[in-house]
């Protein structure tokens, strides 16, 4: 059984000028328990509307989303809200300027206090920490006093703090430099590994996906365009879209 199953989900905007915007239009998506799916496609494509629309960022005109078989479609129940996580592109406004670091991973537990007696926060504040490769001395610090890699890391802290079961990362490493993102990549190989989580990996990067997705599935205007197994979809593309964006990552190389 899927973890995470999306079927026949449409997502629509009005937008000044614009008109309708069918951002959403018609996608099946599926992601298993511990299986990480590489979601592909240009800017544009719609990639962060299904994302937003999985979490219940984002409102869903028509189709389902379910996950370990609850329907969420229309809001997630208060218990399982943990079991999903959304890591975003840039780590320096997804974490709040003024809190310290330590209060930013402990923050989720406000909701969840079944999650952490009051006497372990810090304790399990500085496990998460040394868990994403930061070294605990820094709860203290601010933001800011980081580097973007450092933000990063601490975004996935608090995300881990949590627990969930899913983990959707949009664009989570497009912000940083190569080397940074080939550090957080394989921070998140190992996680997966560690913890058996499941990932929803969105990136506009072919080659960043390609290191970390088990399947892939290419989006083009609202739609999966091509959907299979990484390995299939890089070396033997069925959809002409999907062999045009790899042609322009090859050339970009
Ligand atoms: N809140 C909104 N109001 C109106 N239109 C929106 C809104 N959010 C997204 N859109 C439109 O929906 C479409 C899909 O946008 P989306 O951000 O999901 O694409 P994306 O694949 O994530 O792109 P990128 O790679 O640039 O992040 C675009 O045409 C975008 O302008
Ligand atoms: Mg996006």
């Amino acid at each position: 059984m899927s973890l995470l199953s999306v079927e026949g989900l449409w997502t629509t905007f009005k937008a000044p000028g614009r008109g309708v915007i069918q951002a959403v239009a018609g996608v099946d998506i599926a992601v298993a328990e511990g299986e990480t799916v590489g979601l592909v496609g240009e800017s544009g494509s719609g990639k962060s509307t299904l994302a937003r629309s999985v979490v219940g960022l984002e409102r869903a005109g028509r189709g389902r989303v379910t996950f370990a078989g609850t329907d969420v479609t229309r809001g997630w129940p208060r218990r399982m809200r943990r079991d999903v996580q959304m890591v975003f592109q840039d780590p320096r406004s997804s974490l709040n300027p003024r809190m310290s670091v330590g209060a930013i991973v402990a923050e989720g537990w406000r909701a969840h206090p079944g999650l952490v007696g009051s006497r372990d926060a810090g304790a399990q504040v500085a496990q998460l920490l040394e868990q994403v490769g930061v070294d605990p001395a820094l709860a203290t610090r601010r933001p800011a006093q980081l580097s973007g890699g450092q933000c990063q890391r601490v975004a996935i802290a608090r995300a881990l703090a949590l627990r969930p079961r899913l983990l959707v990362c949009d664009e989570a490493v497009s912000a940083l430099d190569v080397s940074v993102q080939a550090q957080i990549l394989a921070l998140l190989a190992r996680l997966r590994a560690d913890l058996g989580l499941a990932m929803l990996f969105i990136s506009h990067d072919l080659g960043v996906v390609r290191q970390l997705a088990d399947r892939v599935a290419v989006m083009h205007r609202g739609r999966i365009v091509e959907e299979g197994p990484a390995e299939q979809v890089y070396e033997s593309p069925r959809d002409a879209y999907t062999r045009t964006l790899l042609d322009s990552a090859l050339e970009l190389d």
